[in-house]
């Protein structure tokens, strides 16, 4: 084969053949094929697309290149949760304890926070004692004790997307649907899920700004999982302004401790509950999503969901006591609130507040930057709320009065007032469902 070839072929429309995209995938990731063919044929990629069938042979072109995980000794069907990459997205804190106190084990792989979106790992890594870094058989022991793993993913796993995420970040390819496709979906299935909800944010603080791209995103995805023989449920949801009001690493486990709790702020509640109930679905026989809802609900009302998290936390060497006690957390020195124009609140721009977050150090501006758990932001507000001129629209939690200052001057741009009601915008905005799920 000839990869000058292959990519002279996808740049002029053909449709390549599955031994073309696995012999490609393969000589890229073992050294074969320069940097500067990949990004080629990932640039030809970006104007050409794939048809569906291709983007399954990608898909599996990449897990093939690494490690994959078998989860079958857990004796369940293992139902993964991916998001896209939001602002203020605790989801996995909350959802995973929700389903599992529903008899769900809860296995999974998760990232960590680049660019303006966060990441799990470094929110459950402001919980002092966390090992995010388990063996695959330590991983496969917290999950049987506890009924929840999550650890970070390993080099092994998908090493292709890895490098080939590496190189689309640098040569303007990330917006690539196929190529986003088959990025998060070959991770999944590496990571030995049976079936996955995937969380598909839509809007500023996304990398799909409208819900058509969002939509296109969500179908090519269920269709790889429909390819491999895998059901995907996409839930399309709202980022334009961040989920719930912490944005930030210990702030938003607290926050996801506090909706354990029953004080959830109530978008953050709906959107956990939605995604929640799609994992139970998939997971389990039978039960119409109205059912598993309530089921869920009752979970959380009783505390059984909390409980599950604090098992959880110990069973990967974590400080459970953090559930009862917020000063175990990383906190920050300094606070210091913004305070509001005034009116009702019309929009709140997730992306400039991420932004802001990342410069205080939650988040990182390249791989190798420190965090600081300790800092965020805390809104007082959300998009339809009435806030009376001069009271706190937000808190800044900071390292130090320079940087609280700083990130002050940086969000005054970021609210939008009207001194009429403005409708509250729905967090989950669709689901769509692969046919084959019983619901
Ligand atoms: N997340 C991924 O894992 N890959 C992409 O290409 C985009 C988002």
């Amino acid at each position: 084969m000839d990869a000058v070839k292959i990519i002279e072929r996808k740049r002029d429309g053909a449709t390549l053949d599955p031994g073309e995209i696995q012999w490609f995938i393969k000589q890229y990731s073992r050294g074969a094929i320069p940097d500067y063919q990949a990004a080629a044929l990932a640039m030809a990629i970006y104007f050409q697309g794939m048809s569906p069938e291709e983007t399954v042979e990608l898909t599996l072109a990449m897990v093939h290149s690494g490690d994959t995980l078998d989860l079958a000794p857990l004796g369940k069907r293992i139902v993964d949760k991916h998001s896209t990459g939001g602002v203020g997205d605790k989801t996995t804190l909350v959802v995973s304890p929700l389903v599992a106190a529903l008899g769900l084990t809860v296995a999974k792989m998760s990232g960590r926070g680049l660019g303006f979106s966060g990441g799990t790992l470094d929110k459950l890594e402001s919980i002092p004692g966390y090992r995010t870094g388990l063996t695959a058989d330590g991983f496969l022991r917290v999950a049987r004790q506890a009924s929840i793993a999550v650890v970070g993913q390993t080099a092994e796993l998908v090493p292709a997307d890895g490098k080939l995420y590496a190189l689309r970040d640098v040569t303007g390819t990330v917006p690539s649907l196929p190529l986003i496709a088959s990025s998060i979906m070959s991770k999944k299935i590496a990571g030995g899920a049976h079936a996955m909800v995937l969380d598909v944010k839509v809007g500023r603080g996304a990398f799909m700004e409208t819900l058509d791209q969002a939509r296109e995103l969500a179908q090519r995805m269920i269709a790889i999982g429909q390819g491999l023989d895998r059901a995907v449920t996409a839930v399309l949801s709202d980022m334009n302004q961040p989920l719930g009001r912490a944005i930030g690493n210990s702030l938003e486990v607290i926050e996801a401790i506090e909706t354990l709790k029953g004080r959830g702020p109530q978008e953050l509640v709906e959107h956990c509950l939605a995604v929640a109930t799609e994992m139970v679905l998939l997971g389990r026989e039978g039960g119409t999503p109205q059912a598993v809802r309530a089921e869920l609900a009752a979970a959380l009302e009783s505390g059984r969901a909390l409980e599950c998290f604090a098992r959880w936390i110990a069973a990967q060497g974590g400080d459970a006591r953090v559930v009862d006690d917020y000063a175990l957390l990383p906190a920050s020195p300094v606070q210091l609130d913004l305070p509001a124009q005034g009116g009702y609140l019309a929009e709140l721009d997730a992306r400039a507040v991420a932004m802001v977050t990342v410069d205080l150090g939650a988040g990182r501006h390249v791989k190798e930057d420190p965090i600081d758990h300790g800092v965020g932001i805390v809104l007082h507000a959300a998009v339809g709320d009435y806030v009376t001129p001069g009271a706190p629209l937000l808190t800044i939690h900071a390292a130090s009065d320079a940087q609280a200052t700083a990130a002050s001057r940086a969000l005054e741009g970021a609210a939008r007032w009207t001194p009429s009601a403005v409708r509250r915008p729905p967090v989950v905005l669709e689901i769509l469902r692969d046919p084959s799920v019983n619901a």
